[in-house]
Order: structure tokens, then sequence, then C-alpha cells
């Protein structure tokens, strides 16, 4: 059973029998993969949103003008076929919103393997990089679910402060972040707080709902609402926008103007008032793509490098999430409609982690 959406109405959404079948057997050179369960937020409405722009459709085909949108979960191996993985071994990375995935696993490694199927080759490696959890270093199972909903956002934020902090913040001394109060906002917000103390500000941009509750995560200086913008100080600012607003991003470069000295465009939570922001004053605004920023690191400092200082920094992130993070499970068909259609109109609780499984409960 596959969950898909209209390309052009992300409001319009169905379940379609698995082309597969129900239970696949793997053929050579392949393993199927049962998808026990996966997180959603913001973030897997913006793969919709953009789908088309950055080829996020072209992960897990489906039929004309339909999309298949990606999510982070947890897989059980079902068939190993001849593949090298284990049957019942739990396998972390990227899956369509269905109840199996058959894979084509190539560069089989005790730490994991990337799915080979050819559709997938010319894709950001990122995305096609499957990690088996029991060979992870000090991987608690009672950790999946926040790994499912914040590990993908805490990488990005974790390579944007990362990308702020080499290049001295563009000579800003705030870094403001819209959207404030999505995850992947305060894990940057967090790590801002923890490690950039003496370069940066930290201010929240967020709904006048939210505000309460950003205010309360404790790692921003300063939590201001969306109409409130021009109550800021005038100093040099970064701006990192995970709203994608056009009215808040305007309403920001217009009260910075020249001080804007970066501009950075990271998401569309805001995804209905995305719009032509070129021509705004100060530093024109200019996409964030994390695979790109992940080959740089990895380059730099080697893949090991790279993945343990995100592993160590992702760990110290992850004790801080136990004491506001609430999961709230959902499991069948009609569950995982209902956290589509809420997270696609905004209507999930900042506070909340949804995770969902198409398997039979
Ligand atoms: N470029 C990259 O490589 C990259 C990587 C990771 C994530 N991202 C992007 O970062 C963004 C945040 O993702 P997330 O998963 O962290 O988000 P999330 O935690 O699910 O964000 C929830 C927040 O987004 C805002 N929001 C959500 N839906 C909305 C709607 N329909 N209308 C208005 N506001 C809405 C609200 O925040 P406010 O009230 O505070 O606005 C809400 O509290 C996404 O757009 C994601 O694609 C980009």
């Amino acid at each position: 059973m596959d969950f898909v959406v209209n390309r052009q109405d992300l409001r319009q959404c169905r379940f379609v029998p698995d082309a597969a079948g129900e239970h696949a057997h793997a053929g050579p050179g392949c393993a199927v993969l049962r998808v026990a369960s996966f997180a959603f937020t913001a973030n897997n409405v913006t793969y919709g949103a953009v789908g088309e722009l950055i080829g996020y459709w072209k992960f897990f085909p489906a039929e004309e003008g339909w999309g298949r949108i990606p999510v982070w979960g947890v897989a059980v191996v079902e068939d190993p076929g001849d593949s090298g993985l284990v049957a019942g071994e739990r396998i972390y990375g990227y899956f369509p919103m269905s109840r199996q995935l058959t894979v084509e696993p190539t560069r089989v490694s005790a730490r994991g393997f990337t799915d080979g199927a050819a559709h997938r080759r010319e894709l950001p490696p990122v995305y096609n990089q499957y990690t088996r959890l029991a060979a992870e270093p000090g991987h608690d199972p009672r950790d999946e679910d926040a790994m499912m909903l914040l590990r993908p956002l805490f990488a990005t934020a974790f390579l944007i402060d990362d990308f702020l902090a080499e290049n001295g913040f563009f000579g800003a001394d705030a870094v403001v972040l819209a959207s404030a109060s999505s995850k992947t906002a305060f894990s940057l917000a967090f790590l801002l707080a923890k490690n950039r103390r003496d370069a940066c500000r930290v201010v929240g941009l967020t709904s006048p709902a939210n505000v309460a509750f950003v205010t309360g995560l404790g790692c921003y200086d300063r939590v201001v609402a969306y109409p409130d913008v021009a109550t800021l100080p005038d100093q040099p600012v970064v701006l990192v926008d995970m709203a994608g607003n056009q009215n808040v991003t305007r309403a920001v470069h217009e009260h910075f103007g020249a001080n804007v000295k970066y501009s950075c465009q990271v998401g569309l939570t805001h995804w209905e008032q995305v719009g032509d922001v070129a021509g705004l004053p100060g530093a024109q605004p200019t996409f964030f793509f994390a695979p790109s920023q992940i080959e740089k690191r990895n380059k730099d400092w080697g893949p090991d490098g790279f993945q343990s200082r995100l592993a160590a920094s992702w760990r110290e992130f992850l004790a801080g999430t136990k004491g506001w993070l609430h999961v709230v499970h959902g499991c069948g068909a009609a569950a995982v409609e209902r956290a589509y259609l809420d997270t696609l109109e905004g209507r999930v609780k900042p506070d909340e982690g949804l995770i969902l499984s198409l398997q039979e409960p």
C-alpha cells in the first residue's frame, strides 16, 4: 500500500496498492524492506512542494501526475535475498510512505549500504545511504522515534552552524531565524547558543501562537512574532529562513536593509506564501542545500571525521530533547492521511513529533 499525493495539488491524496504486491520476494541483487515506522514534519511537506524543482519525486516513482513523498524512517529486512543483509535487522534511512520498499543494496558493509537502483543513481548520495542500526555505535532502540524525527533536521542545522561560523557570520553579530518553532530552526538555535555565544545573538521569528513555545526552549536570546519584525534593533544580521514566506523575508530585508549580511534560504514551512524575493535590500537570498555542504565536509574532514563530529553533537542535542518532545504515534491509513493533512495545514503543535506506520497494528 502506497500513499500518493497529487503533484499539482498537495491537498489531494490517496492510497494505491503497491505495484510489487503485498508480500514481494527479493529478486537477484535486491532486498525487500518492511517500512516499520517513519516521522512526518513540515520538511516532508517541503519535499512535495519542491518535488518538481529539486527532484524529490524521483526517489520513489509513482503513476503519472502523482508522487510519493519521502520520509525518514526505520524498516525491517523482510527478505534479504542475496544482498548480504540479515532477515529481521533494522535499517534507518529514506523511505516512501508505504508498507514496503525493494532496494538494490550496493557497497554493503557492517555499517550500512547504498540503494543502487538505477533511478536513484543520479540523486544526492546522502538520500541513498541506509544505516544498519545494530552496528551503529551507541544506538539505543528507545531513541529511534527521536532519531527519525530530528536527526536529518539536526544534521542540516549542524551544517548551517558550521557554514556560518566558517564564514565569520558574514560580519553579522546576530542570526535571525524565521519559523523559529520548526525543529530545524531550533536545532540551529541550540547549536548557536551552545557554541557561538561570543560571536552572535540568536533571534527567533515565529507565529504569534508559537511565541511561548519558542521562548520556553531557552536557546533564543529574543523571540518576536512575525508582525513585530520592525521592533528588532538595527544591527548586522544573517537571516536563516525556514519559513520561505515572502512577506516575512521582505519584512526582514526591508527592516535591516544593507545590514542583512547574508540571507540563507533553508525551508518553506509556509509553503503557500512562497513568492519572488529578488531585488530586496541587503544580501540576496541564497538557497542552502544540505547535501552539497555534506559533500564539501566529507571532502574536507573525510566521511568518518564528518560523521564523528556530527554524532557527538547529535548526542548532546538528543539528551536535551527529552524534556519537551512529545511523540504522537499514528498507525494505519486513516491516521497517516490525517497526520499528512494536519502537517500540510500547519495544525501540528511545535512540541509534537509525529511517528507513523502503515503496518497492521
Ligand atoms: N535546505 C535543506 O537542506 C533543508 C534540510 C532540512 C530541513 N529543511 C527545511 O526546514 C523547514 C523546517 O522543517 P521541519 O521539519 O523542521 O519543520 P517542523 O518542525 O515541522 O515545523 C513546524 C513549524 O513550521 C511552521 N508551519 C508548519 N506548517 C505550516 C503551515 N502550513 N503554515 C504556516 N506555518 C507552518 C510553524 O512554525 P512558525 O509558526 O514558527 O512559522 C510550525 O510550528 C522545512 O521547510 C524543511 O524543508 C531544509
